[in-house]
């Protein structure tokens, strides 16, 4: 009987949080970002990075279920929107899909029901769907502008960070591009300008490893990006003539040089313990044989490593992990100019001379070759579009790397 009564007084006590509506805006403290946002105006946050989420925890969801109403505009963007219970599973998920032209204001509903315990809104699309030579503009963009959420049936609250933090730096792989499609898919200026309809940065390696590890994670990867020079560097209108290094060092956006980011400030609340550095096929690849020389390419891999550990130097156990391969026996049959391994020798020799160079800092990187015999990638209903892997074929590469990432950084 008196447990009935507190029952009672519990509920009435809590129901006019739970019924109520609440706005809650992007500046609000119990909302947790991972990856790179920026403010352009207060009320509204905005990324272009693939994997760049939002989450929040809901408590006190009514019985009938309450709903998340997003607000949000974008170019070419697609957002996953999941609602979860406690205990890691699944409790609803949408796929949010923004028009293909710049629009204004749109609200997007998430279902809450009622056993909900947090809710994460995490960026499927890589930021510039022609590269990032015609895509820096305005006009291919895939920028996702953030306006807040309203929450109705449920009581908005901090979420702890999660256990670990993941960076993932990398290129086309690395963002999930053509993850959700299909080797049908024909017509590179189609495939190109409605590439991000099949982007899925969360079925991909970082999104399995994120999950799987209970990590935060921050992506920066774009397709055709490499360390020295990016894919078909000899027209660098396509993909642009800076490689991914130079925008980690200084873009909070890929596709908005006004934007900036420093990584070495404190401020930036990125510590990570991990970080997967998945660059070098390009340099190598498609390029009619105007290739960096091992010199060159063995002193940007050092350089780039020494800014990483010299950015996050206040975490001394961070580590690098540098992956390399993924690729399957099939593809130099679909492209053979387009065989992951093969700069792989390149990469593992940079890593060596870094090793050798900068002994301390050599204890704490790695390499992750992943082999392309077919041990892994079969390039048989593993593949997506364009011959890059779909999600069978991501998640191999990530339960090939898991034991790994197990063993590196004892996890
Ligand atoms: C959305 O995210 C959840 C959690 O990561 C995942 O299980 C689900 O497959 C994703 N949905 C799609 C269509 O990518
Ligand atoms: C450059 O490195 C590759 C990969 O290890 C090797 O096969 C090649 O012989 C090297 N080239 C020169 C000129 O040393």
């Amino acid at each position: 009987m008196k447990k009935y009564v507190v029952r009672c007084l519990l509920l009435l006590l809590l129901s006019p949080l739970t019924t109520a509506k609440e706005n809650v805006t992007p500046e609000d403290e119990r909302i947790r970002y991972e990856g790179r946002f920026d403010s352009p105006a207060p009320g509204t946050y905005r990324t272009d990075w693939p994997c760049a989420r939002l989450s929040f925890g809901v408590n006190n969801v009514r019985e009938e279920g309450g709903s998340i109403d997003v607000s949000w505009s974008s170019e070419r963007v697609r957002l996953n929107a999941t609602a979860w219970r406690a205990d890691g599973s699944i409790a609803s998920s949408e796929i949010f899909v923004g028009p293909k032209w710049r629009n204004k204001k749109q609200t997007s509903t998430l279902n809450l029901p009622k056993d909900a315990s947090f809710v994460t809104i995490r960026k499927l699309t890589q930021a510039a769907p022609f590269g990032t030579g015609i895509g820096e503009k305005a006009l291919a963009a895939s920028v996702w502008e953030y306006h807040g959420v309203k929450v109705t049936g449920a009581e908005v609250v901090s979420l702890s960070p999660r256990k670990r933090v993941v960076e993932y730096i990398g290129a086309s792989d690395s963002a999930g591009y053509c993850a959700d499609g299909t080797p049908d898919i024909d017509g590179t200026a189609a495939l190109l300008i409605d590439s991000w309809l099949y982007d899925n940065c969360d079925l991909a390696t970082p999104g399995l490893l994120a999950n799987y590890f209970d990590a935060d994670l921050w992506v920066e990867a774009e397709g055709g990006m490499g360390l020295t020079q990016n894919a078909n560097a000899r027209i660098p209108a396509f993909e642009g003539k800076y490689p991914l290094p130079y925008f980690w060092e200084n873009q909070a956006l890929l596709t908005d040089s006004s934007s900036s980011w420093d990584p070495t400030d404190s401020n930036n609340q990125l510590s990570p313990d991990l970080v997967v550095v998945s660059l070098g096929g390009n340099d190598y690849n498609h390029q009619h044989g105007n290739v960096p020389s091992n010199e060159t390419f063995s002193a940007a891999y050092e350089e780039f490593l020494l800014k990483i550990f010299s950015a996050y130097e206040s975490n001394e156990d961070a580590k690098i992990l540098s992956v390399c391969g993924q690729g399957s026996p099939a593809e130099s049959a679909f492209d053979p100019d387009n065989n992951r391994c093969s700069p792989c020798p390149h990469v593992e020799d940079a890593l060596n001379d870094f090793k050798i160079n900068h002994p301390e800092l050599g204890e704490r990187a790695y390499l992750g070759f992943v082999p392309c015999d077919g041990s892994v990638v079969v390039g048989d209903d593993d593949i997506g579009c364009a011959g890059h892997k779909n999600a069978v074929g991501q998640q191999k590469v990530f339960d090939y790397l898991q034991p790994l990432v197990s063993e590196i950084m004892d996890w």
